[in-house]
């Protein structure tokens, strides 16, 4: 009798995160969610078992997709990290906050009405999260991440392949941030260089999963 395929496990992050300064204000970026929900819908269709750990958006559960809602970057982290042992491949498509306020005020913090004209947020950096997965690797688990660029996209983008200890790495500029469609450029670890065309999200998902898995 021939054995039953083994259910293959993604593990998706999506969407910004945002880190408290008080009660009402945070620091956080326009990411839409729109890349990770395309990846956990498109990995569904084609029939694997699907994670998403999704940072606070606005959009709604692709059908077939346990989701996991978090706000911090921390939350993230631990979310990210109690589901990774089992994940085949994960796909870190989230823009995480590289910074975080040192502290977090539990009262919302007053105007001074002119005493101060300027005032100094202290903030740490966040845990990265991608660069511990990398650490963390078991034998044939797939790792990818997303490189979002200003300049030298992908010059920056190798650099973070092989920092981040990544098996692929999605790079595209910042008009791709909140945007519904984007191009990209897929690098692999072992020297591929994929560019694929300014496409709806949706299309590059199905691209994307089709070249990595
Ligand atoms: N990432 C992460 N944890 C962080 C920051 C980023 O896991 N604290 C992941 C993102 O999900 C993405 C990859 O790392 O897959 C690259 O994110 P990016 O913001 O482009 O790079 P940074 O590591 O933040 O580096 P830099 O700020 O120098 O561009």
């Amino acid at each position: 009798m021939r054995k039953p395929r083994k259910t293959i496990r993604v593990l998706i992050t999506a969407g910004p995160t945002r880190e408290y300064i008080d009660p009402v204000r945070y620091l956080s970026n326009d990411s839409s969610g729109r890349m990770g929900f395309a990846l956990a819908q498109a990995a569904v269709r084609m029939g694997y078992k699907v994670a998403l750990i999704a940072g606070p958006v606005s959009l709604p559960t692709p059908d077939g997709v346990k989701r996991i809602d978090v706000v911090s970057a921390p939350e993230m982290r631990r979310a990210v990290l109690a589901h990774a042992p089992k994940a085949d491949v994960i796909i870190m498509a989230a823009a995480v906050s590289d910074w975080r306020p040192a502290k977090t005020s539990l009262k919302k913090i007053k105007r001074t009405n002119g005493r101060t004209d300027e005032r100094t947020l202290l903030l740490k950096e966040t845990p990265d999260i991608l660069a511990e997965l990398g650490r963390k690797k078991r034998p044939g688990q797939i790792l990818v991440g997303f490189a979002l660029e200003t300049e030298s996209l992908e010059k920056n983008a190798r650099e973070k392949l092989a920092r981040k200890k990544c098996d692929w790495i999605v790079a595209n500029t910042a008009s791709a941030i909140g945007s519904k469609s984007s191009r990209a450029i897929l690098l692999s670890r072992d020297g591929r260089r994929i560019p694929l065309p300014r496409m709806p999200k949706d299309n590059l998902a199905f691209t994307i999963l089709s070249y990595i898995l």
